[in-house]
């Protein structure tokens, strides 16, 4: 986690938000969409992991959920910048994102709610490993930190 920790002391999310965006037509938005779509799903893979041992319908295992932590831990350390570029929101590619306005207009907002998650899940990281209950401690943080984002900054389904 040593080389996660000096990645997360940059600033990780969105440093490209405060760049114009640069004006392509060989779909580079729709590419930054899908990019952090993904990287969502891969959050929601690794949180699924932790959640089904925290709740049970998995046996707790120390070095699958330390894995698990780990993996989750250096997904929300990549740098974003480049996936969420100014013109991909909902209202400018409507049936394409949930990515609402208010990512780019009230910036830098977003950047503590995606470094409340950097903290969470390295939190999570350093005790997945130590047993159920210290997992099921630190697990509430993780899931707070994805919803924590999503009400102000995601379109409801
Ligand atoms: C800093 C803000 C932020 C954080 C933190 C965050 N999300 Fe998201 N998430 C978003 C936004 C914005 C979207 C909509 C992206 C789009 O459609 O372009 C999204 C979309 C998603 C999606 C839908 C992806 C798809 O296929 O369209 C999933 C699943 C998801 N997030 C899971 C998570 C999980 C799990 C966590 C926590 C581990 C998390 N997110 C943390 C902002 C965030």
């Amino acid at each position: 986690m040593q080389k996660i920790k000096t990645i997360v002391t940059g600033i990780s999310f969105a440093t490209a938000l405060l760049v114009a965006a640069p004006v392509h037509a060989d779909g580079h938005l729709e590419k930054a969409i899908e990019a952090r779509q993904s990287l969502m799903k891969l959050y929601s893979f690794s949180l699924g992991q932790l959640g089904a041992m925290a709740k049970g319908t998995v046996a707790y295992d120390a070095a699958a959920a330390s894995a698990a932590a780990d993996s989750l831990a250096a997904l929300a350390a990549l740098d974003q910048g480049a996936m969420w570029p100014k013109g991909s929101d909902v209202a400018a590619m409507p049936g394409k994102t949930r990515a609402m306005t208010e990512i780019w207009s009230t910036y830098p907002e977003v950047q503590s709610k995606s470094k409340a998650l950097v903290d969470a899940s390295m939190a999570m990281a350093k005790v997945a490993g130590d047993g159920l209950p210290a997992l099921q401690g630190a697990l509430g943080d993780v899931g707070k930190s994805c919803g924590g984002c999503h009400k102000p900054f995601r379109v409801p389904k």
